[in-house]
């Protein structure tokens, strides 16, 4: 069974891929599904800040009891560039039956400071292309049992990792700037796809709650490129190749960059 959580489509792209090739049945956030008696579980979901998301490490805890009887997990984990310790992360979340880990280059999503943006559309589409053969690669050695890390890590993992994503988690994941600007036209596309039902609408608006994974759905995927995140978004790109795979038919997938 593949477990995935993904925000902008990306980790949807490799579990459905995955999922063509290994025959295994798909469960999307927030479902907890009963495994059968030894069960290969593969999860997959995107790398924040060099580790494994808050919401990621939330549903690991709820499904715990419905995985007692699975066999070997996997992590299959999308990021931009690099993972840092994130596997390790994982392993320690799944104890004893975590087996293999890996990651796939998928195009960066991340635009809420300053200094990261989305890819140059030529960058986007050659790490979709690299991704098709990579995801094979995965899929071929989870067949044959890998057992260990196949991770891109990168540079100062254990810095990104121990010190940059604790800090992360703490004071750079608050909903609290998310706001639409004047381009929004309150069509409530935002509010209807956030996986985490965390945006109302009131008086054609939306307000985010508490309750926010910072995927960046609601962003990505204004088609009027009208969510803003303070003054951070200002000039920032959309990503928006995966997006049909998260909202089927409610995807506008043209890309609009730096409108907000
Ligand atoms: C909050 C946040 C933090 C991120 N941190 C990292 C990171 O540490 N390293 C990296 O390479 N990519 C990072 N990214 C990019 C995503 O991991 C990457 O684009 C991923 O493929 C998105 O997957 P999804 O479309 O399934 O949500 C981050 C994205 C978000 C939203």
């Amino acid at each position: 069974m593949i477990l995935v959580f993904s925000g902008t489509g990306n980790s949807m792209y490799v579990a459905q891929s995955l999922s063509r090739i290994l025959g295994e049945r798909v469960a999307t956030y927030p479902a907890i599904v009963q495994a059968n008696d030894n069960e290969r579980i593969i999860w997959c979901f995107p790398v924040y800040s060099w580790g494994v998301p808050p919401v990621v490490i939330r549903w690991i805890d709820a499904c715990r009891s419905a995985l007692t009887a699975s066999g070997d997990h996997y992590a299959v984990m999308t990021c931009g560039d690099d993972a840092g310790l994130t596997a390790r992360q994982w392993r320690r979340l799944i104890g004893a039956k975590a087996h293999g880990a890996f990651t796939v280059i998928m195009p960066n999503i991340y635009v809420l400071m300053r200094g990261f943006d989305t890819d140059p559309a030529e960058v986007e589409d050659a790490k979709i292309a690299a991704a098709e053969q990579r995801i094979a690669d995965i899929a071929r050695a989870i067949e044959t049992g890998f057992s260990g890390d196949d991770v891109t890590r990168g540079r100062f993992a254990f810095i990104k990792s121990k010190i940059i994503y604790p800090g992360f988690v703490s004071h750079a994941m608050s909903p609290k700037p998310f706001h639409p600007t004047e381009g929004c036209v309150g069509c409530g596309i935002c509010s209807r796809t956030c996986p985490l039902h965390n945006i109302s609408m009131k008086d054609h608006r939306p307000c985010w709650g508490d309750n926010c994974a910072q995927c960046l759905r609601c962003y990505h995927i204004c088609p009027h490129h009208a969510v803003a995140y303070g003054k951070a978004t200002r000039g920032k790109g959309r990503y928006t190749a995966m997006l049909h795979l998260v909202n089927g038919s409610e995807c506008d997938t043209k890309t609009n960059k730096g409108s907000v």
